[in-house]
């Protein structure tokens, strides 16, 4: 590694400047005098986007792999397969001469609706995180870097350059924040990316608080934070909340800003110093991996074609699947023939090649005929004689499968999907060809939920095959003849409809500004928390075979909080064929200072089982898995008490529960203050031991006081106010209640609170 300190104290405040700002696309900006290369980034996430010229913004892109998008990935639930995939993106990298992958995509997917949904893994922090560091681990085990994106909150397309998503701490932390926190902490991306929206009213590349007091400082992040293309609007606020590189360049007036600033000392040179210093550690790291050499087109088409396998979710089967034996099958729907395979925007890949799912399925239907209509059009045009054309074919066919693939104009980057419906054309198509055909199969191609009501019971199976990547037409073909029993699990609800979702009456907002409303409530948790039925559940999905668990463990019943915990339980393939089955593991907490989810996601694991074969399986818990976030404590806290560790098979199919109790190890500070309640004093450790017993005197006096002479002293009757008075008092500040007896009281009730506060102190 070059003595970045020395090449700093060598480079002039114009070099410095320009250096924090790229010299073109896809470039650093090199400083040849002193040895510094010029560093090399693409798109990302889910394959290389390599332009010919990397110093110009848009062309077609050389060859690449297109993998599974990130909904695939997650629905895989195996981490080691996602760390594989890394490697290969990595080898890919290295042959087209990139330094930095950009991806992945770590953000939430708080509405169903979101435009770029595909490129990410999940509703849930924990199982996005845990994909993130898988595939960061991956790539730069082989000495190429990432960039995890788009942090932070960037959850929409619509005015998504400037819109400002207003999120509460508790909510920022725990949902919006978490995956990336995993992913920095686990793998130590070489670079972060952040995003085009404000956060809280404050744009996400000028974010102090997100970038460097989070970020940097909070979570260790080693690495330089790259813009994303286009989020700067002022470099020196930028470089001030901690933005160390902006993209894309060049930017001259920016880099004068730069130079300006530092000149008037608007900027502190050391501020850009450390900027400097963080390029120059990545830039010189790409250095230590040469681009070289060519990548294995083939093997690598193959991982991707295992990986869409694995990632499909079987949500359906009447028991039609795996086909045997069928003599005729009636193939309709376009994307049999052009597979959609991938989603439009930045991340948009030049394919090696593509398995066509037509032609897959010809080549392992051996016996079988198979006939093709078109069944809908590329656009959204209305034509009835195609689907006139596939209730002939299916009529007379022994099963229909249709390929349903929803298109770009409904589903890509740059813009929300305005509903959750397939075209008018492909719902009529299903209805008309399952009303003739009862072995209907429907194969579906989307990155995120859609509807599936209107046409659900009527067909026999539905593989959601997502944006399979370039292979994905090979692995459905597995999947539907059974050579690949399914085993993927959704990593995202799918609502029965679009006015159940979470989001739905605060998306996507306006006037600037969109409120996240549903706080911490978003994905399964909010399904939990209002008791709805959903189409399928988080976690879901069918296999050929069937699984049974049995003798659930805990390592400690009582246990703390820093200790963790093991869980363990047995699983048993109780079918005729091997399978795969991901055991996840939920934590419900059952009493706690502020309201939480029903049930959080904490671990998983992916099991392949041989008919009969029975594994232990063990999930490990730390601290994290019972913590929250308290935005007065302004940390993660645990609370002691009882907490129910829930085995499931998806979130809505609990197998095993088991109770354990926490101990806290905390020493929290305390957050009393001059208007806090007095159900806060009480809840407090110290406030109850320093006003516990004013609290007993003050209830006996407030019970005769309010009591008006009835009997029952708790509810006051005749010539009172008929209410519970020390309920009422409980959730008013002790200040506020104190003044009310003041004529009782030796001396004035401030006095008196701030005496109480004082020895709270004091303890
Ligand atoms: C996207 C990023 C992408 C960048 C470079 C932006 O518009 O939001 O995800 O990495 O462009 O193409």
């Amino acid at each position: 590694m070059k003595n970045i300190q020395s090449i700093i104290s060598q480079m002039t405040l114009e070099e410095k400047a320009a250096l924090c700002t790229g010299a073109s696309a896809w470039t650093t900006t090199p400083v040849e005098r002193l040895g510094v290369p010029e560093m090399i980034v693409s798109d990302g996430p889910h394959g290389v986007r390599r332009v010919p010229d990397v110093h110009a913004m848009m062309m077609e892109s050389l060859p690449a792999t297109c993998f599974p998008t990130a909904s695939c990935l997650a629905s895989t639930w195996d981490v080691e397969l996602i760390h594989k995939m890394g490697e290969a993106l990595a080898e890919e990298c290295i042959a087209l001469n990139v330094d930095v992958l950009l991806g992945p995509g770590a953000n939430m997917k708080r509405s169903p609706l979101g435009g770029r949904n595909f490129e990410y893994f999940s509703e849930d922090p924990y199982l996005a995180g845990e994909m993130a560091a898988s595939m960061i681990n991956g790539i730069q085990s082989r000495g190429v870097g990432t960039s995890l994106k788009h942090y932070a909150a960037n959850n929409q397309e619509f005015q998504r350059f400037s819109i400002s998503a207003e999120i509460d701490e508790r909510t920022l932390r725990e949902i919006y924040l978490t995956a990336f926190e995993k992913a920095v902490k686990q793998a130590q991306p070489w670079t972060v990316m952040c995003s085009y929206n404000k956060v809280n009213g404050t744009f996400a590349s000028e974010h102090h608080y997100l970038l460097t007091e989070i970020l940097k400082n909070e979570w260790g992040f080693e690495g330089l934070v790259v813009s994303d293309w286009g989020a700067v609007r002022d470099r020196v606020a930028a470089l001030k909340g901690g933005l160390d590189w902006e993209m894309p360049g060049p930017q001259e007036r920016r880099v004068k800003a730069v130079v300006d600033a530092v000149n008037s000392g608007e900027l502190d040179e050391a501020v850009l110093d450390e900027s400097v210093r963080r390029i120059l550690r990545i830039v010189f790291k790409a250095q230590e991996t040469p681009k070289t050499g060519k990548f294995d087109i083939d093997a690598h088409h193959e991982l991707a074609r295992k990986i869409a396998s694995e990632g499909m979710v079987l949500l359906k089967n009447n028991g039609i699947l795996p086909l045997k034996g069928q003599q005729h099958i009636a193939v309709i729907g376009r994307s049999a023939e052009t597979a959609h395979f991938q989603g439009g925007g930045s991340s948009h890949i030049h394919p090696t090649k593509v398995a066509m799912p037509y032609k897959e399925l010809q080549a392992r239907a051996e016996n079988s005929e198979l006939t093709y209509a078109e069944g809908y059009p590329s656009d959204n045009s209305f034509n009835q004689g195609m689907i006139d054309q596939a209730v002939g074919l299916a009529q007379s066919a022994d099963v229909a499968i249709l390929y349903i693939a929803l298109p770009t104009f409904k589903e890509s980057e740059g813009y929300d999907r305005p509903d959750l419906d397939l075209t008018d054309q492909q719902i009529a198509l299903i209805k008309a060809v399952s009303k003739v055909q009862k072995h209907t199969v429907v194969v579906l191609n989307n990155g995120a939920p859609v509807a599936m009501s209107a046409w659900i019971d009527d067909v026999d199976a539905v593989l959601e095959s997502w944006m399979m990547g370039q292979a994905g037409g090979a692995a459905v073909a597995d999947v539907l003849f059974g050579r690949v029993n399914p085993s993927g699990k959704l990593a995202e609800t799918f609502p029965l409809k679009l006015s159940d979702t979470p989001a739905h009456i605060n998306w996507p907002g306006g006037a600037g500004e969109v409120h996240y409303g549903e706080g911490l409530f978003i994905g399964y948790r909010y399904y939990d928390a209002k008791e709805m039925p959903v189409l399928f559940p988080f976690g879901y999905g069918l296999s050929y075979t069937t699984f049974a668990y049995s003798n659930a463990k805990v390592s400690a019943k009582n246990f703390k909080d820093v200790d963790g915990l093991t869980v363990t339980v047995d699983v048993t393939n109780t079918g005729n064929v091997a399978g795969k089955e991901t055991v996840q593991v939920y934590v419900h907490d059952q009493k706690s200072g502020l309201r939480r989810p029903e049930k959080e996601l904490k671990g998983f694991a992916k099991v392949e089982l041989k008919p009969g074969e029975t594994k232990s399986v063990s999930i490990q818990l730390d601290f994290r898995s019972f913590a929250y976030y308290h935005p007065e404590y302004k940390q993660w806290i645990t609370e002691n008490g009882e907490f129910d560790i829930l085995i499931a098979a998806s979130a809505a199919d609990i197998r095993e529960s088991l109770t354990v109790t926490l101990e806290s190890t905390l020493n929290l500070p305390c957050i009393l203050d001059k208007e806090s309640t007095i159900r806060e004093w009480m809840a407090d450790p110290r406030g109850s031991v320093v006003f516990g017993p004013f609290y007993q005197m003050m209830e006996t006096e407030s019970r005769k006081l309010f009591s008006g002479g009835g009997e029952d002293e708790r509810y006051a009757t005749d010539g009172a106010i008929g209410m519970d008075i020390m309920e009422m008092f409980s959730d008013m500040p002790l200040v506020s209640v104190l003044m009310f007896q003041q004529s009782s009281l030796p001396m004035p009730a401030e006095d008196i609170v701030a005496g109480f506060l004082a020895q709270v102190q004091a303890l």
